[in-house]
Order: C-alpha cells, then sequence, then structure tokens
C-alpha cells in the first residue's frame, strides 16, 4: 500500500481481537502466552471473561478496540458478522486510523472480502486474509495451518503473531486466494466426511465390525491425516462438535457462491450440500459434522430414525 507505513514490529503492538468463540478463544490465548499484548470484544461479553482473567485488557465496543489498537484481528462467525465489524456503523474500517493492519481469520466468501480489501485501500489499512485450517484443539495447541494472502510486508510484519497461533504458514498472494483455498479445502472436508459414511454404512450392512472397519479404512490407502484425527470420535460414536454440520453448511455456500461466480462448475458439492442441509433438518445441526454417517445409517435402515449417534 503506497505511502503508508506498516505499523512497527507486532510483537511490540497492542493487538486487538475480536471474536472469542470456539476458535477466536484459544487462539487469542495463544498470543497472550507468547507476551502479546492484546485488547478483546466479544460481542457476547461475558465470553471474555476467560481471557480478561489471563490478562488481556476489555474493550466496551469494535470501535474502542480499533481505536487503541495498531494492529486488529478477527475470528468471527461468517459473511454477516465480518461485515458488522468491519464495513458497518460502528465498525473497524470506521474507527481506524490509517496504516492499522487488519487480519481476519474468520471463513468468509471471496466477494466480502474483495469489498472489504476495496474499503481498507480506501482507508490506507494494511488487509491481510488468513484463514485457518484445524479445529479447536489445534487452535488450542497453536498448531494451525494458516493460509495467508495480502499486502506482503504486512504479513512479514505480523508474522511473530500467526506464528503464536500456528505451526504452518504459507503465503499465498497479494489479493484473495487465502479465501478460495481455504473454501476449496473445506469443500472437500465436507465431501470426504460425507463418502466415508456412505463407506462405513456400507461395510456396516455387509457385517464389519465398527471398530474394526475404522482402523482398515484409516490404514489403507484412502487413510489421511483427517481420518486418522477423527477415528476416535468415529469409533466412539461421541460427535461432539469440533465443526458443527450447520458451520459446514455455511462453508459449502461460501464454495458453491464462489464457483457460481467464476463459471467454475462443482456438482460433488452441491450434492454434498444438499446432504448437510438434510443433517440440520433432521437435527445435527450443532453435531459434528462427521455425523454425517449417521444420518446414512438412518436411511440405509441400519438404524431407527432419530438414533443420532
Ligand atoms: N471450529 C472449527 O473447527 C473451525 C476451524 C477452522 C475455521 N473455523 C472458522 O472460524 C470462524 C469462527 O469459528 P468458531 O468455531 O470459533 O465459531 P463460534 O464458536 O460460533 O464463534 C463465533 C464468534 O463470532 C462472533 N459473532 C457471530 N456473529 C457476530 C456478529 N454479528 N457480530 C459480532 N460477532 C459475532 C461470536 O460472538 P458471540 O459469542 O457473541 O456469539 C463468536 O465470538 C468461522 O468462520 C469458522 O468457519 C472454525
Amino acid at each position: 500500500m503506497s505511502g503508508v507505513s506498516v505499523m512497527k514490529a507486532a510483537n511490540d503492538t497492542r493487538v486487538g481481537w475480536i471474536g472469542l468463540g470456539k476458535m477466536g478463544t484459544p487462539m487469542a490465548a495463544n498470543l497472550l502466552a507468547a507476551g502479546h499484548a492484546i485488547t478483546v470484544y466479544n460481542r457476547s461479553a461475558a465470553r471474555a471473561d476467560a481471557l480478561v482473567e489471563k490478562g488481556a485488557a476489555l474493550a466496551p465496543s469494535v470501535a474502542a478496540l480499533a481505536r487503541d489498537c495498531a494492529i486488529v484481528i478477527s475470528m468471527v462467525s461468517d459473511d454477516a458478522a465480518l461485515q458488522g465489524i468491519t464495513l458497518d456503523a460502528g465498525g473497524v474500517f470506521e474507527a481506524a486510523t490509517p496504516g492499522m493492519v487488519f487480519i481476519d481469520m474468520s471463513t468468509v466468501s471471496p466477494a466480502l472480502s474483495e469489498r472489504i480489501a476495496a474499503a481498507a485501500s480506501a482507508k490506507g489499512i494494511h488487509y491481510l486474509r488468513a484463514p485457518v485450517s484445524g479445529s479447536t484443539t489445534t487452535a488450542a495447541a497453536g498448531a494451525l495451518t494458516i493460509l495467508a494472502s495480502g499486502p506482503k510486508d504486512a504479513y512479514e510484519r505480523c508474522l511473530p503473531l500467526l506464528q503464536a497461533m500456528g505451526k504452518k504458514l504459507y503465503y499465498l498472494g497479494p489479493a484473495e486466494q487465502a479465501r478460495y483455498l481455504k473454501v476449496a479445502i473445506n469443500m472437500m472436508l465436507g465431501v470426504t466426511a460425507g463418502m466415508l459414511g456412505e463407506a462405513l454404512a456400507l461395510g456396516e450392512r455387509g457385517g464389519v465390525e465398527w471398530a474394526q472397519m475404522i482402523e482398515v479404512i484409516n490404514n489403507s490407502v484412502v487413510g489421511s491425516p483427517l481420518l486418522a484425527y477423527k477415528a476416535e470420535m468415529l469409533t466412539t460414536r461421541n460427535f461432539a462438535p469440533m465443526f458443527t454440520a450447520s458451520q459446514m453448511a455455511k462453508d459449502f455456500d461460501l464454495a458453491l457462491e464462489a464457483g457460481r461466480d467464476a463459471n467454475v462448475p462443482m456438482p460433488l458439492a452441491a450434492v454434498s450440500r444438499q446432504f448437510l442441509g438434510a443433517m440440520i433438518a433432521s437435527g445435527r445441526g450443532e453435531l459434528d459434522f462427521f455425523a454425517y454417517v449417521t444420518m446414512l445409517e438412518e436411511l440405509a435402515g441400519l438404524k431407527p430414525v432419530g438414533s443420532h449417534g
């Protein structure tokens, strides 16, 4: 961004953090643990208590936080939430001073991200897109994979912050590259969960023992880090969410919208989105998206309708 210098080194600078949900809380906690001074804001104020107890300052509003912090990071649910805390009245951009670095780590659409980039450019704000791949447990371990795009100088200045949250960091380009790749990866996660659910239902119908089937699939040529990491959830049939079916449905909408805008056909993703809708309609929206298999078991007559586990 010409004419505007990036702020001083990230680790000397007060960092504002917006969004203390399942992911934002452990990520912000890792910044604190790495010695960064942070000020936090969450729409539901009580969710900030844990971070404040650990030493974070509390901002009464997004605007107050943006006025006080040279670097602001957000981790919120979706497009509506990100638009609300950035472009809308009372958002970061209204209160920001030129030169601020704004990093959004949420999973949102390339289209909204482009609008934010335009607003950032008009205001002299350095805007980094830094969505993450991983889960609540990898977030807690500071081991996320971070996909970044945007101004490279801001990325390099903010590396100490990103390194406190992630183990694998990728700089992908100057614009929406990180947004596209993030939704593409999540689309593959969802389709994988669907395929696995169908495979498990078929194996179950064929009399294969449940735990053994999961172990063998994991050790077969289709085994993957994803399946290894979901093996215990599947074996114990405890679908307490790391990432809910509703969240996955949102990410499919982002991918399908991006594909539609660019005329990239994605028929497998389109069909999988229908089944995510059925998960929500059948009461599984707040279960982990790998609970997909339980719906397949019902459809196949292997389990009574409404069993969910
Ligand atoms: N969970 C995962 O495994 C995972 C992995 C990778 C990426 N992600 C992505 O990371 C992002 C956050 O996910 P999460 O699991 O942490 O979600 P979450 O637990 O539902 O937290 C969402 C956060 O967004 C805030 N928020 C929602 N709507 C808002 C609004 N209109 N204005 C201001 N704040 C708002 C919430 O505030 P309140 O507390 O007030 O509701 C909360 O702080 C999502 O984009 C998700 O797709 C999640």
